[in-house]
């Protein structure tokens, strides 16, 4: 059949061109954003009188009808058609005639699909905001429960210092009030109409852009034609800001798998987000932590697919740029699902408080509060530093821990020890004393969890 552009050619095409060259059986994803984009279209040309009132008022029923139907299953999208743009006009004319062809007066699809890819995001935004949302109610309710349960907190995965368990997940929250944050902004900045921009230069017809993009919620316009028309940096910021969280949620996966391994067992996933193995008996796997952590690398390929799409584009529209699309899509179905699993998992996982606990003791993790220990009974801190290091070679050397070095021994490296040491060294006392603020001290961690939960009021 040939192409609705028929003219300059015959338009008709090779079938392998024509699937080549296709974008439906992926822009239909769009068609809610594409005819509610076509009718503020229409009701701004009859506005303008560029079409009559009445014509006008025929297009907005027939698109409605199109979505109704479309939205009901009574029309399914004709695959055959180049993309979604086409398909709605074509059908539009099939059911209203001649008014129909009026539609695409004054744009052209090159403004039309960057409307389109705008307002999807817009709404995708929305709800991936949405699911984040769960995740943050999953990590503070943990946090609650975790307020005060001492783990290990580490630095180059080496024990450190003594910390809560509802600390750690805090610190997720406050990543992830961040991706919040970036998401929002970048809403805010797409949130800019192109339509109108036409195929390049703007129009001959008197159009009222700004009335078209307030009727589609647009807070502004593009205010240079070709940029309306190349512009897709909201697109990769959208997979930018996408990418961080990922990344978020990949080194929390990562913990996830090393706290459920038998070598730590801090935490017990629910049985329902993990899998077991075909052969080994014994084996529940963290498979859905795995791969969120192995998806996040499937979302940095999307960001840096397109981004080298657009490298070296001449303006303005280029048909390159249609692969825009199925990046962006990737993402957004990526990021919910793994938004979506997350939340359940960390909601049902199990802290084991006991071994975080034994973990936490069993090294010299507070061998920075015996060096603050010295310090506030005098002594400057490098050289408190250099006497702690000294006596956990010792014990190292005697097979000791600084709870089970007696104090006669402590006593050898600096008269000022005294038998309050082993109080202001327990695990207790380090965490308590952490009084900063963002320490890790239960006060703290409740300080935490009360801005995050007001934060999530505010959404
Ligand atoms: N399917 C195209 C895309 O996704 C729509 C714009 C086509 N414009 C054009 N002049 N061929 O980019």
């Amino acid at each position: 059949m040939a192409k609705m552009w028929a003219g300059r050619t015959d338009g008709v095409t090779d079938r392998i061109a024509d699937d080549f060259n296709s974008s439906i059986h992926f822009d239909s994803r769009m068609y809610r954003q594409d005819i509610t984009g076509s009718m503020a279209h229409a009701a701004m040309l009859g506005a303008r009188n560029i079409i009559t009132n009445e014509e006008a008022d025929t297009l907005i029923a027939g698109l409605e009808g199109i979505l109704a139907d479309i939205d009901s299953g009574k029309l399914a999208i004709d695959m055959s058609c180049e993309d979604i743009h086409m398909f709605v006009e074509q059908e539009l004319t099939a059911r209203l005639g001649d008014v129909g062809k009026k539609l695409h007066t004054a744009r052209s699809r090159n403004d039309q699909v960057a409307l389109d890819l705008r307002m999807y995001l817009r709404d995708e935004i929305t709800e991936i905001i949405g699911l984040i949302r769960d995740v943050l109610e999953a990590l503070v309710e943990q946090a609650k429960v975790n307020a005060d349960t001492i783990m290990p907190g580490y630095t180059h995965l080496q024990r450190a210092q003594p910390i809560t368990f509802g600390h750690h997940l805090m610190a997720y929250a406050m990543m992830l009030l961040r991706d919040i944050d970036r998401l929002r902004d970048c809403a805010r900045r797409l949130n800019v109409s192109p339509i109108g921009s036409c195929a390049l230069a703007g129009t001959t017809y008197d159009t009222d852009r700004r009335f078209e993009a307030a009727k589609l919620g647009f807070d502004d316009i593009c205010l240079n034609s070709l940029d309306g028309v190349s512009d897709r940096d909201f697109a990769v910021e959208f997979m930018s800001d996408v990418s961080v969280l990922m990344m978020h949620l990949s080194r929390f996966s990562e913990e996830i798998i090393l706290w459920s391994s038998w070598e730590f067992k801090f935490v017990e996933l629910s049985d329902a987000y993990t899998t077991g193995s075909s052969i080994m008996p014994q084996k529940k796997n963290p498979d859905m932590a795995e791969l969120i952590r192995g998806k996040t690398g499937r979302v940095y390929g999307d960001l840096v697919a397109l981004l080298t799409t657009l490298k070296g584009l001449p303006l303005a529209y280029n048909k390159d740029m249609q692969e825009d699309k199925e990046r962006v899509f990737d993402c957004v179905d990526t990021i919910k699902m793994c938004l979506a699993v997350m939340a359940p998992m960390v909601a049902t996982m199990k802290s084991i408080p006991e071994n975080m606990r034994r973990a936490a003791g069993n090294g010299f993790i507070n061998a920075t509060d015996m060096a603050d220990y010295l310090v506030r009974k005098g002594l400057p801190f490098r050289t408190a530093y250099k006497i702690s290091g000294q006596i956990v070679a010792r014990c190292i050397a005697d097979g000791k821990v600084l709870e089970t070095l007696p104090l006669d021994v402590y006593q050898s490296y600096s008269p000022l020890f005294g038998e309050d040491l082993f109080e202001e060294i327990s695990l207790d006392t380090c965490v308590r004393k952490r009084i900063s603020e963002g320490g890790t001290s239960v006060e703290s961690v409740l300080r935490q969890i009360a801005f995050v939960t007001e934060k999530l009021t505010q959404l």
